[in-house]
């Protein structure tokens, strides 16, 4: 029997799974064939409210917050030996909902266990500091948990994006409520009973699974959260800080990218190709850091593109269980969305480089994008400014340093850049004068990295994850003042 099959998905609140109050279920879909196999309770704000209000009582009266960073910590890295414990399972379930090829599924796992592992040995080193104030006094600072912390997720990386959430937020000694993506919830339901497992209080992690009109919104608004973590689209980062400024909640918003790959004459052109060409294709595009933007030096234009075409035309798409270049996208929206954006760069002049290609097998009823390779794009263009969301790689010709920053640095977004050259005076100059929140010298970084900060500048959010400065993200610093005389 196929992963999930079957699997009727309750929330889980409290430590106990609960049906929605309403008792409606969604249907979980695989996007490689459009075959409903399991479903989800449809929560809507009832159901919020419940884990809202379990999560303050875990947070208030509960075990959790009396407990020392210590004893948080294990528990963090016990639910990392237990998700490494199940990873078949889980990988075989992320890739089933999602459409992500096997491997992927599998790195996904790896990331998650790293991320609980990580955090787990980081609760108890989050110090606070003195500070030299008036004689006769003693200031010094902690860094207290928010409370009630919600996660709202998007279905790219579940198994991903949850663990840097839950992670840091546990780790601080928060509780949570999260809202997983309707496309894909499974293996967060199965994330919080084994935390459960590994010695997490009952109602310290309550998951609600739903649409996010009818259970995000909810818990984005509930006076009774404390801070709000989301990763998704710009627009529904914009809904949700808005209805967290009805509470002035704080907010970490991880909003996507136009993530550019500069590329100089002078590069090691046979290092950076399969680089630039993952970047794009992994997830099949589905990635908040995909390098969807090729920036290169004029001398190279020509030979780097046609590396770069060969390679496309040779991608297909392929259902999850062949483990292909890159799956399914997530659902038909999505995959109309795609094909929406690639036939109005085609209608608006963009020249298509290559074209990779569709299984021929691949069942009828998924969701599938050929890559696509775009030349000679307009900068101003659609294409050239707005996240695709696909595996589309939009390919620009440059003319020294001054102009390979200024393209790069020329879309609303700042989320990842890497830059390609042997030059080591450049690539210190145009890492520093890069406006993004992670930039990488000759390599590049598509969702990796648990021990890195991530996090955007402009459309692409605010707030930090990954890496210890999470931590001080799902945090607050609170100053003490003693008059000892
Ligand atoms: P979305 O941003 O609407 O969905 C992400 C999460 O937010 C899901 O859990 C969803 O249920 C929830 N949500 C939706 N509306 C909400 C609301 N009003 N209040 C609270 N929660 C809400 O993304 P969607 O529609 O699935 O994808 C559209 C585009 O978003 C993609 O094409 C892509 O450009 C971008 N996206 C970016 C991601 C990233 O990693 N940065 C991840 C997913 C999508
Ligand atoms: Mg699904």
């Amino acid at each position: 029997m196929s992963a999930g099959e079957g699997t009727q998905a309750s929330n889980l609140i409290g430590g106990e799974p609960v049906d929605s109050a309403g008792g409606e279920r969604i249907d979980v879909v695989c996007p490689s064939d459009g075959a409903v196999f399991a479903s989800i309770a449809r929560s809507a704000a009832p159901d919020v409210d419940a884990a809202v209000a379990s999560a303050r009582r875990a947070f208030e009266d509960g075990p959790w917050s009396r407990m020392t960073a210590t004893e948080r910590g294990r528990i963090l890295t016990r639910l990392g030996e237990l998700v490494d414990a199940n990873r078949d399972e889980l990988a075989a379930l992320e890739s089933r909902d999602t459409g992500k090829p096997a491997r992927q599924g599998v790195a996904d796992v790896t990331a998650a266990c790293r991320y609980y592992e990580y955090y787990g040995g980081a609760a108890d080193k989050v110090h606070g500091s003195q500070i030299p104030f008036l004689d006769g006094y003693l200031a010094f600072t902690t860094r207290e948990p928010h409370g009630v912390v919600a996660g709202i997720i998007p279905w790219n990386y579940p198994l991903q994006i949850l663990a840097r959430v839950a992670g840091a937020a546990l780790a601080m000694g928060n509780t949570l409520v999260v809202k997983p993506a309707e496309d894909a919830s499974l293996t967060t339901v199965r994330i919080a009973e084994l935390a459960l497992e590994a010695g997490c209080p009952p109602g310290v992690f309550n998951v609600v699974t739903g649409y996010g009109t009818e259970a995000g919104a909810p818990l984005s608004a509930h006076p009774g959260v404390d801070y709000v973590t989301f990763t998704g689209s710009t627009a529904t980062g914009t809904a949700i800080q808005q209805a967290a400024a009805i509470n002035n909640r704080g907010v970490t918003m991880e909003l996507g990218g136009k993530s550019p790959q500069i590329v100089f004459a002078d590069a090691d052109l046979e290092a950076a190709l399969p680089v630039v060409v993952n970047a794009i294709i992994q997830n099949g595009g589905q990635t908040c850091s995909a390098g969807s933007r090729v920036l290169i030096e004029r001398p190279v234009y020509g030979a780097f593109t046609a590396e770069l075409a060969k390679r496309f035309a040779a991608l297909v798409a392929q259902p999850h269980y062949r483990d292909g270049d890159l799956g399914p996208l997530i659902n038909r929206l999505q995959a109309d969305r795609v094909a929406g954006f690639v036939a109005e760069a085609e209608a608006a002049g963009a020249t298509v480089l290559a074209r990779g290609s569709v299984a021929a097998d691949a069942p009828e009823g998924g969701c599938y994008q050929a890559p696509v390779l775009f030349g000679d794009v307009d900068p101003q263009s659609k294409l050239a400014r707005e996240e695709v969301f696909g595996p589309v790689l939009a390919a620009f010709a440059f003319d020294g340093e001054d102009e390979a920053v200024t393209l790069a640095n020329g879309t609303e977004y700042g989320l990842v850049a890497g830059v390609w050259t042997s030059d080591g005076g450049r690539q210190h100059r145009v890492a520093k004068r890069i406006r993004a929140g992670q930039v990488y010298v000759n390599a590049y970084g598509a969702g990796g990295g648990i021990e890195l900060p991530f996090g955007g500048f402009g459309k692409s959010g605010h707030g930090r994850e990954k890496g210890f400065e999470a931590l001080i993200d799902m945090s607050a610093a609170k100053t003490t003042v003693f008059n000892h005389g």
